[in-house]
């Protein structure tokens, strides 16, 4: 069995793709240092699966200690990298926390990889790199823009070190996977998003909203130059993004390709944020407290995939509807209430 590092892995995105990647008979090696997400869920990631992937609690900013782990494993083939601060908000009050976190701990795996014979790096990349795009939906030669934000500003600084690593004679690929807005929770209830406080992302707000943790719903603008005057993004469902990654680990593993590569993971549709409310209602019949409200500094109008690239060359497309989603998703929080972790 191909050994897959996952950093990151017992994150919301991170512990999706360990599910599938040991779906998919690899083995994944979860390195986490728990920052925003506990070891039970290595616990649920059996109970999906079957199989207890390894679990270390490692920084990957620590170098001796990330080296420790390649040792420990040997012949680790790829690693999937997800560990990284992402909030946009927070990046801006501690950006030092943001560029160390986020631009050491990808030097260090790609310091590591030449050395022990990894052969490729999947990066967590996002849409943000585009900004906001002229043309919608947005492909992968869309021009990349200056970041409105820290965070946004170490994607785009991560991709250029990958490519400059590889440009330099490294010998190792990557596939950079820009991700539009990943939302919902694995079908069994027992994996999906833990917001730390008050969440920031429109989906967990939504449904702590619709559970009574929250009173309302802001939404952030109904005056945009949109159908309906709120802001359109490209909601994709965090199974199918986790399904991407495995493939892209075979393809990076397996196929003579280009040594850097591009793709957008999304569905292709554009969702309003007032269509995502009526829709979420619809999936669920659980009526939503939500009042509009003035706009969100730093947001763009709207943003959604070309998703031509992925499903042609990656062979990947995303599957669940949206109504399939939602309902995931709010499935997912009233476990978080039955269980009392929220
Ligand atoms: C943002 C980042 C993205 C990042 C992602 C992860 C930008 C432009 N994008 O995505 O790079 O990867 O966060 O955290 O900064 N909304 C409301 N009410 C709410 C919350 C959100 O109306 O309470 C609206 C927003 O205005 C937006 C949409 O819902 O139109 C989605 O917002 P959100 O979930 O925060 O994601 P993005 O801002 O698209």
């Amino acid at each position: 069995m191909k050994k897959i590092l996952v950093t990151g892995g017992s994150g919301y995105i991170g512990s999706h793709t360990v599910v599938e990647l040991q779906n998919a008979g690899y083995e994944p090696i979860i390195i986490d240092k728990l920052s925003n997400s506990t070891e039970a869920v290595v616990d649920r990631i059996e109970r999906i699966s079957g199989k207890r992937p390894a679990f270390e609690k490692v920084d990957c900013c620590d170098l001796e200690a990330t080296e420790a782990v390649f040792k420990k494993y040997g012949d680790i083939e790829a690693i999937i990298h997800f560990a990284a601060y992402k909030a946009v908000g927070e990046s801006c009050s501690i950006p030092l926390d943001y560029y160390r976190n986020n631009l050491v701990s990808l030097i260090n795996l790609l310091t590591l990889m030449p050395k022990y014979g990894v052969k490729g790096i999947v990066f967590s990349s996002s849409c943000t790199v585009y900004g906001q795009p002229e043309i919608v939906p947005v492909n992968e030669k869309s021009p990349i823009v200056p970041a409105n934000c820290p965070y946004g500003n170490t994607k785009q600084i991560c991709e250029e070190i990958i490519r400059d690593t590889i440009a330099s004679g490294s010998p190792i690929k990557s596939i950079l996977l820009r991700y539009f807005n990943p939302i919902g929770a694995h079908p069994s209830s027992l994996i999906g998003e833990l917001p730390n406080g008050v969440p920031l992302n429109l989906v967990p707000y939504i449904t702590q909203t619709a559970i009574g943790i929250r009173k309302e719903l802001s939404v952030f603008g109904d005056d945009y130059n949109t159908r309906d005057g709120s802001c359109i993004r490209d909601y994709i469902d965090v199974v199918d993004l986790a399904k991407a990654h495995v493939l892209a680990i075979g393809r990076m593993l397996d196929k003579e390709t280009e040594k850097v590569e591009v793709f957008n993971l999304g569905t292709g549709n554009g969702t309003t944020v007032l269509e995502l409310v009526k829709g979420f209602e619809e999936a669920t019949g659980v009526k939503l407290n939500y009042r509009i409200v003035g706009r969100r500094a730093g947001d763009v109008e709207q943003v959604y995939a070309d998703c031509t690239k992925a499903n042609e060359v990656l062979g990947w497309k995303a599957e669940t509807p949206l109504s399939e989603t939602l309902l995931n998703a709010w499935k997912w929080q009233l476990k978080l209430r039955d269980e009392g972790i929220m």
